[in-house]
């Protein structure tokens, strides 16, 4: 196999995608859109994430409306790369602790993660 060309720096030093996908009422699998609404709407935690990274000093990081992720079942979700972390979050509480945690400090918030073995149920 050919050596692959080393890739460009980052341009972001992270992506933070968030899933507001939207299911119709009764979906069997549910959306983090709807889920999302207990905690105040998908919007407004989106919008905090970005105002608290910015009070943390967090820079070069996106957060950015996903559609679904395919994880529906444990949502709201969201996936931070390049790292390819999963979490479920429930409050801005919750996102407060990702970003410090995660973001600013490098460390994990192993109580809100999803983990690779977690699979949707078959429907
Ligand atoms: S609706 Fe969010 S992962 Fe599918």
């Amino acid at each position: 196999m050919a050596d692959a060309p080393a890739d460009p720096r980052l341009f972001y030093d992270r992506h933070v995608f968030m899933c507001n996908n939207v299911r119709p009422e009764g979906h069997p699998r549910g959306c983090c859109m709807a889920r999302a609404e207990a905690a105040g709407g998908f919007d407004k935690l989106r919008g905090y994430a970005r105002e608290k990274a910015r009070q943390l000093g967090i820079q070069k990081v996106r957060f950015n409306a996903a559609g679904c992720l395919d994880r529906c079942e444990f949502g709201p979700n969201m996936v931070i790369y390049p790292e390819g972390t999963w979490y479920r979050y429930e409050s801005q509480a919750d996102i407060d602790e990702i970003l410090e945690t995660h973001l600013k400090n490098g460390g994990r918030v192993q109580r809100l993660m999803l983990q690779p073995d977690q699979l949707p149920p078959k429907h």
